[in-house]
């Protein structure tokens, strides 16, 4: 898989994932919860800290058309507040995420493209090689949802580039997706932090810091959450562990012109016999202990 990302300090747990449970094939930053120098600078501090070294490329510094948009109130200013981070051990491999995305699907079979922010990398590569909807495995998305977190309709990775989303929902090829309905299920309570925060290693205090500051905002600013929802992460587990998920085909298109409903995921779930063709995978339900689990145990296997 290539992970697309805006980390963002649920990227950073789904990168975690993905190194340990995918074969991870690179990293392509967006911009989105944070500017692009932001975003890029923190994927290669998450690599450095997991020690990786896998392609890291730089992508979109803003949306296809939409003014840039982030969200400093969720994520803080540098995208990733909240924890004492090292210095990234160097720039982006290139600022090309597009052609890297494109040449790796063209020269790899089966790759998952794995997008878990704004869209606009992922539409610009499908624009531009259109032969790529065919060739790859599919697209696993976070995005969309019955509600919105950006608005009461919006979802912010969708809700940032509605354009781009439209592109991605009406590419035509296996397409999955995470929104806010089984992402708010899988929430960083405290009694799991509490076992990110029991783990040997300098890198689980620095995650358990993640957390523990994410979750902070998302309790202070929501009634009944107990901890952040752990939204990105659930676009990667669905398919490395997709017996913790329950998916139902729908129709899904998002709303790119609406006067207050602009980047809306409108979720087809009428019982009509006739109904439209569904084109997406969308997640409901999720094992959230085995889940969370899967997260320690992935932070487990990296932290030293
Ligand atoms: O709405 C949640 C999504 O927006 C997540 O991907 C989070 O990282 C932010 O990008
Ligand atoms: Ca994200």
């Amino acid at each position: 898989m290539i992970v697309d990302c805006d980390p963002g300090h649920d990227d950073a747990v789904a990168l975690i994932v993905a190194a340990r449970h995918a074969e991870l094939l690179g990293v392509t930053t967006v911009a989105g919860n944070a500017p692009i120098t932001a975003t890029t600078r923190n994927a290669r501090i998450i690599l450095d800290m997991i020690g990786s070294t896998v392609p890291l490329h730089q992508g979109a510094e803003r949306p296809l058309v939409a003014p840039p948009r982030h969200a400093e109130y969720v994520h803080g200013e540098s995208g990733l507040d909240g924890a004492e981070l090292l210095e990234p051990s160097g720039p982006a491999d290139s600022t090309n995420a597009v052609e890297f995305i494109i040449e790796t699907c063209r020269k790899t079979e089966g790759v998952w493209l794995v997008p878990t922010g704004p869209l606009t990398n992922i539409a610009l590569a499908l624009r531009a090689a259109p032969d790529l909807a065919k060739r790859i495995a599919g697209i696993s998305l976070m995005g969309g949802g019955t509600f919105g977190n950006r608005s009461a309709a919006a979802e912010f990775n969708i809700w940032a580039d509605p354009e781009a989303a439209a592109m991605v929902f009406d590419y035509g090829g296996p397409l999955k997706m995470c929104g806010l309905d089984v992402t708010h299920r899988l929430q960083a309570t405290p009694e799991r932090i509490a076992k990110v925060r029991a783990l040997p290693g300098h890198m689980a205090a620095v995650l358990a810091d993640l957390f523990d500051f994410f979750s902070k905002v998302y309790v202070s600013r929501h009634d009944n959450m107990r901890g952040g929802a752990v939204h990105d992460p659930c676009a990667v587990m669905v398919l490395t562990h997709p017996e913790l998920f329950t998916a139902r085909p729908h129709h899904v298109t998002v709303e790119t012109s609406g006067a207050l409903t602009t980047g809306m995921t409108l979720i087809d779930m009428r019982g009509l016999i006739e109904r439209l063709a569904p084109n997406c995978d969308v997640t409901w339900e999720v094992d959230a202990d085995a889940a969370f689990s899967v997260i320690v145990d992935s932070i487990a296997a990296f932290s030293r």
